[in-house]
């Protein structure tokens, strides 16, 4: 079951047509669907239902705290990379006892904050930082719970931006280290307590070998740390699933449950994982206004009023996402670069795409668009970022208003004292 499509020539999220949507609220809009980031999440609860575990979803794939309060009503925990993650988790509702912490570089004040919320645990990345963990926490008289991340050296064989287990990536500390390092923690560090075992080797993997493959190592880690007579209680798998935006074949999260159910099997542990993209990513679609058309002497342009700030991944990593005429048009078709207003050559959504001759003032729906869409926008040539809708079966809300121009000034000042000639 599809939440987005096509009824007669309309396009739909749920029971709404994008018409009405861009009617009341404009362009460029994200719209969401609530049965769609519902059904994610029950997937994977399903995939892991006969073993104990935490679906911690990672907020950094969409933030809005909409969207994060549908996972906290679902039972869902988080996974967050800042303190300003842990404010809208917490604003959301969300069960501070199911948060877990990642990241390399947490700062003081974002670790104490996190302490004091009593989430269950910090990713660990480096030893400066647990040591830094333990200080604070000592500071504060209080126990911090860890997991260290490792860096098993496996490749997810994903786009090098979102690979994150070899060892030339900045994350996790390599295996043998990491044995030192929760060694040193049980003897040393009277304020962390470790408790669990952390691993995310990338994002948008579309199988399933490298995530046995990191499993394999972290069992191994596992057991050589229980033979020390630390007590684990959680292997954090991370997040990295795929999901398909053109014609990838990414396992279902009952595939890869079977698979990590069967991998896992006996260990005594509770699984943790962190999905972000597949949770949210075909949740959302940016709709958006097609502005001119221009025929140049190589290439079609479509020139819509969306643009790389709103949705930075086709510039950033080269990302397909499939387009859609909002309102279905006859069979003519052209082959174009839909692009943005932005002043840069790298601001594109599609390149030499087939699509249907749209004309200036029709609409487009850029899909796949819910995850680490929005979350990445940004103010870029002083646009203001767009609204978002989410979509409940025949009603939608706004759940974040377009941004004012008064917005985009929010906090700057003009420089005080005489004018200078
Ligand atoms: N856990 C950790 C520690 C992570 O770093 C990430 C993503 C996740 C979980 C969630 O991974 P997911 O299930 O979403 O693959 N902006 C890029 C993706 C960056 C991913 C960063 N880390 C993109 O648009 O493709």
């Amino acid at each position: 079951m599809h939440f987005f499509g096509y009824r007669g020539k309309s396009f739909y999220a749920e029971g709404v047509p994008f018409e009405k949507i861009i009617k009341e609220c404009g362009t460029p809009v994200y719209v969401y669907s609530l049965k769609t980031l519902k059904r994610h999440y029950k997937a994977y609860d399903a995939a892991f239902s006969k073993v104990e575990h935490l679906i911690c979803y990672s907020i950094k794939a969409n933030s809005n705290i909409s969207v994060l309060k549908a996972f906290a009503d679902e039972g869902s925990g988080f996974d967050i990379v800042s303190g300003g993650e842990l404010y809208r988790a917490l604003k959301a509702g969300a069960d501070p006892g199911r948060i877990v912490f990642s990241g390399v570089g947490k700062r003081e004040d974002e670790i104490e904050y996190a302490l004091k919320s009593r989430i269950l645990m910090f990713n660990v990345e480096s030893p400066q930082e647990l040591k830094a963990v333990n200080d604070i926490a000592g500071r504060l008289r209080k126990k911090a719970g860890i997991a260290i991340r490792v860096n098993p050296n496996v490749d997810a064989k994903t786009h090098p931006y979102i690979s994150t287990g070899l060892k030339k990536n900045k994350f996790g500390i390599e295996t043998g280290q990491a044995i030192k390092e929760y060694i040193n923690a049980k003897n040393n560090l009277k304020n962390v307590v470790p408790i669990g075992i952390d691993c995310h080797i990338g994002s948008q993997i579309t199988n399933i070998e490298p995530f046995i493959d990191a499993l394999r190592k972290t069992k191994e880690l596992l057991a050589t740390l229980r033979k020390e007579g630390l007590e684990i209680k959680y292997l954090d798998m991370g997040g990295g699933l795929g999901i398909t935006y053109d014609s990838e074949t990414p396992p279902h999260p009952s595939r890869y449950g079977e698979a990590v159910i069967e991998g896992t099997k006996g260990l005594g542990v509770t699984l943790i994982f962190e999905p972000g993209r597949s949770m949210v990513g075909n949740a959302g679609v940016l709709a958006t206004k097609v502005v001119y058309t221009k025929e140049g002497t190589e290439k079609n342009f479509i020139i819509v009023d969306a643009a790389m700030n709103d949705l930075a991944r086709p510039s950033l990593y080269g990302s397909y996402h499939a387009i859609k005429a909002v309102k279905e048009r006859s069979k003519e078709e052209i082959t174009a670069d839909v692009v943005g207003p932005i002043c840069e050559s790298g601001d594109f959504l599609a390149k030499d795409r087939i699509l249907p001759a749209v004309k200036a003032g029709e609409y487009l729906a850029v899909m796949s668009a819910g995850a680490y869409g929005f979350s990445m926008s940004s103010n870029y040539n002083t646009r203001p970022r767009a609204a978002e809708v989410m979509v409940d079966g025949k009603d939608f809300q706004v759940i974040r208003e377009r941004e004012t121009l008064a917005h985009l000034i929010k906090g700057e000042s003009l420089m005080k004292g005489k004018k200078r000639k």
